[in-house]
Parts: structure tokens; sequence; C-alpha cells
């Protein structure tokens, strides 16, 4: 039986436009997915949208419509959005839909019984757009410490979540599972600024917001959104319902992937509900960090965002271009720089020139010099062949290595070399002067033959990351199914020796800047 591999994004708060740093989050998590499944792995790969709360709520009032249909209409555009991106998930989990709904109401009743979850009354400081309260002493200079806005005085009857009594226990288990947050810098902050210095119980219910899940013992209060949101990443495997039923094979989840301003509730809050539940943690949380538009993060409260269909639209470039810039130019945690300038550029270097180029040139020879179809012909291993071949074969391993860490910034410039040592391996044996001369036929057939065996490694290669460009490849070079299994890029001389090739058109129009 395939091992399994159970990957999340964190859900999405359908308030307001999405953007391209959210869809950061989710191409990286479809991109390793990907991977998982071409290295034979069964992957449950979830996305969703987090519909409760205050923030909601406000939406839905300012456009004078009832939440749930304000919910539903921003649901099915991020899945408009996630289907022109091309994302990969195999389920999506609303906070309103029904079997998500009992599982937070059953986890809520339980921990209530069990005496992790008790009545107080809280006062401290809320923000409205992180749906987080805060104490006098977290705070940012009298600003929330998260989003720098301004907080309000909060005071309520409330349930508490006794986060402190799991203080230790998550002391203990970060000692002993020191790859479960990831980067390592992430995590060391994490420590420092929220857990060495104390945890405090939570406050996990609200009385003045209705836009939420109503507790079973006591109905006038609702659920804390994140108590609510966190559940999802079982709710969708049938813990606690009966509309899934993967929860014993999936769960614990290999990877949680999140921004890093949401790291805290993932690693303390999270785990302490796992634990209060008796429920085994998740195997690892990958705090990557954010998008910049002029320095400041790409935020749909800032209103400084680009969003994905509007950028393809303006530069008329596929999903694939967007998805290739967010992973090869961001290193995994750290911030980084947008700017249409980065765009051009990453993409008519790498893709129209390196890529497009390579592919069209090969393509486009074998069908001028020997009318679309190789004929039988040598292997060459003389001392130009080789340096290309032991560098393909050289790739597998590393770029495994790199996925395996999700770091597909690495990943991809493995991968891009083998572009590079391809065009230049035309450059150095030019074809077109073998072209000219009948006798050089043969070598002229060799030579095509390593350039194509060449891409279709790449092709193998490049799919988790722009699955669609690897499937116009597939089709040029006439590469079925069995050419292209993750395996056979670690061999050679795999493509038949009378290859035929279809000219297409070019993968990567070259962007002009008006
Ligand atoms: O946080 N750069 O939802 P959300 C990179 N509902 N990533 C960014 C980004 C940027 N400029 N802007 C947003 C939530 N993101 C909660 C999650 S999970 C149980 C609940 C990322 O819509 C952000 O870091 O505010 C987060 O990972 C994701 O988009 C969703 O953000
Ligand atoms: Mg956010």
């Amino acid at each position: 039986m395939a091992d399994k591999f159970y990957i999340t994004t964190p859900i999405y708060y359908p308030s307001g436009k999405f953007h391209l740093g959210h869809c950061y989050t989710t191409v990286l998590a479809d991109a390793i997915a990907r991977y998982k499944r071409a290295r034979g792995f069964d992957v449950i790969f979830l996305t969703g949208t987090d519909e409760h709360g205050q923030k909601i709520e406000a939406k839905a009032k300012e456009q004078g419509v009832e939440p749930q249909r304000y919910v539903d209409t921003m649901a099915a555009d991020i899945k408009q959005l996630w289907e022109f991106l091309n994302i990969s998930n195999n389920r999506f989990v609303r906070t309103t839909d029904d079997y998500h709904v009992e599982t937070v109401k059953h986890v809520f009743s339980a921990l209530f019984e069990n005496g992790d979850i008790y009545k107080g009354t809280y006062s401290g400081k809320y923000c409205q757009q992180c749906e987080a309260i805060f104490t006098e002493q977290q705070l940012n200079n009298g600003k929330c410490p998260d989003c720098g806005r301004d907080v309000e005085d909060f005071c309520e009857e409330s349930y508490f979540f006794k986060l402190s009594k799991y203080q230790k226990p998550l002391q203990e288990f970060y000692k002993t599972h020191p790859d479960f947050m990831a980067p390592e810098a992430r995590a060391n902050e994490m420590l420092k600024n929220f857990i060495d210095v104390g945890l405090s119980d939570i406050c996990v219910s609200r009385k003045s917001v209705k836009w939420g899940i109503t507790a079973d013992f006591d109905p006038e209060h609702t659920i804390y959104v994140w108590i609510d949101a966190l559940l999802n990443y079982i709710s969708i495997l049938g813990y606690k319902n009966q509309k899934y039923n993967d929860f014993e094979e999936f769960w614990p989840c290999d990877l949680h992937l999140v921004g890093k301003e949401i790291m805290r509730f993932h690693a303390i809050i999270w785990p302490a509900i796992l634990m209060a539940l008796d429920l085994p943690l998740p195997k690892k949380i990958l705090g990557h960090g954010w998008l910049l538009m002029n320095g400041d993060k790409m935020s749909k409260s800032k209103g400084n965002v680009v969003e994905p269909r509007d950028i393809c639209a303006t530069y008329g470039i596929d999903s694939d271009a967007i998805r290739y810039f967010l992973l090869r130019e961001i290193a995994v945690g750290s911030d980084c720089k947008f700017s249409d300038e980065l765009l051009i550029n990453r993409i008519n270097a790498d893709l129209a020139n390196d890529l497009g180029n390579l592919v069209f040139r090969t393509v486009a020879m074998i069908d001028k010099y020997f009318l679309g179809s190789l004929p039988q012909q040598k292997q060459a291993d003389n001392e130009v062949d080789l340096p290309l071949k032991n560098l393909c074969l050289s790739k597998k391993s590393k770029i495994e290595h790199y996925m395996d860490e999700f770091d597909t910034q690495k990943a991809l410039k493995e991968i891009f070399e083998i572009v590079d040592a391809a065009n230049k391996y035309i450059d150095t044996t030019t074809p077109w002067a073998l072209a000219k001369i009948e006798k050089n036929k043969p070598r002229l057939a060799s030579v095509l033959y390593n350039l194509a065996e060449a891409i279709r490694i790449v092709t193998v290669f490049i799919a988790p990351f722009m699955p669609t460009t690897a499937q116009k490849i597939a089709q040029q070079l006439n590469l079925t199914k069995e050419f292209t299994v993750w395996e056979s890029a670690g061999e050679w001389s795999v493509l038949p020796a009378d290859l035929s090739v279809l000219k297409g058109t070019i993968l990567f129009p070259r962007i002009e800047e008006s």
C-alpha cells in the first residue's frame, strides 16, 4: 500500500480580494503535493475557507447581504482562483459545512466536559483584524503585536481554554521534536516571544459575535474562530463526523504550511488542543515569509494587492508563469519583494529565453532536419555528450533532497542548470552546421536525441511546479506516460531512438514592457 501524505494550507478568510500573497501558500503546497504524488505517495491536499467570525459578519453587513450568502459567493470565487492556478487539492473545507460544524461542536463539548474549557470573565485588548485578544503587556506600543492596528477594550463573560496547563508538555514536545517547526529561526522566535514568557489561558467563546458555531452546552456563546478554524484539519478527515473516514490513515498531518504571522496559532494553540483531545500532534509546521509590495506585506486589508488573474491578463501569460515566479523567487521562510519588473525579468530570462527557446529550437530542428522523426542513431558518448548526460543524471537525488525539505527555489535552480547546459550544448555542437553536410547527419541525429532526452528529464522535474507547461512539452516531444514517470528522470536513453515530434507553439512569449 502506498505511503500516505497529508498536507494542508491555511483556510482563507474570505474578507476581501484574494491576492498573490495568498496564492503563494497554496501554490507552494500544490508543488509539494504534486511532487509527493509523483514519488508514489497517496496524498490528501487540503485547502478551504474560514467563514465565521466578526470580520466576515462585518463584511457581509457592509455589502448588505446575509453572511451565508456572502461566504457562498466568496468561496465560489476562491475555488475558481485555485482552478485557474491549477491547484490540485482533493479536499476543500468550508467552516460553514455541516460536518465541520458537527466536529467543532463535539470537540468544544468534550473539552468542556474534561475540564479544559471553563467559564470566566475576559477583559483584554481585542484586534478585530486578527480576531485575537491580547493582554496589555503583549501589545506593541499599544497596538496589535501582529498587524500593528488599533485594538479595542474587551470585557465579556467567556469560556476559556486552559492553555497554561500545556506549557510544560509543549516545551517537552518541542525539545523532543526539534523538527516540528521550520525554519529554525521561526521556531526560536516562537519559543522566545510566546512560550518561554509563559502561556496564559485563552478566551475561546464570544457572546457578542453571532456569526459563529454555538456551544451546545451554552448556546448564547459562539466558539472563537481560531478554535473553529484549526479543527478543519481533522473535520475534513472525518474526526467525529460521518462525512469522511480517513482520520485513522492520514492523521497526524505531515505538513501544515502557514504564513509566519499565524505560526503561533499552529505551533502552540493547535498542539495544545490536540493534547487535550489526546490525539497525536502534526509532524511539521512550516512557516513561510511574506510577499512584500513596496516594503510592506501584501494584504487585502492594506489594499496593496495584485491579483494573479489580472497579472496574467495584463501580460498575456499563463498561470504556470506565476507559479514559477513564486516558487523560484521566494526562499522558503524568507520575505520576498514583488514588483512587475521582477516578475517580467524572471519570466523573460528563465522561461522565455532559456526553457522556451530550448524546447522550441530542439523540436524545430528535429522537424526541419528530419521531417519530425529522428532516424535510428548511434548512442553518442563522446566528450561533448557525456557532461550533459552526467549532469542530467546527477540531478534527481539533489532535487529530491531539496523537495523533501520543501525548498522549491533550490530544486528549481538545479532543474534550470539542465536547461542551461542543454542550451550551451546546442551552441557547442552547432546542429545547423552539421545539417549542411550529408555525412554528418548521423551525428546530428545523436545531438538532437541527447537534447530530447535532456528536455524529457526537465519535463519530469518541472511537472510539480508547472503542470501545464510539462504537458505542452510532453505533447511536442510525444512523451507518453512511461517516459515521464519520476523514476525515469534518473535514467538516460529512455526515449526510443526513432522518436518523432510535433511542432507546437512557443511556450512562453517574451513579455515586452510598455
Ligand atoms: O490567516 N505573503 O487567513 P488569511 C505571503 N483564516 N503569504 C500571505 C500574504 C503575503 N503577502 N498575505 C496572506 C488566515 N498570506 C486564517 C487561517 S488556518 C486554521 C486559519 C497567507 O486569509 C497567510 O500567511 O488571512 C496565510 O498563511 C494565508 O495567506 C491565509 O491568510
Ligand atoms: Mg491574515
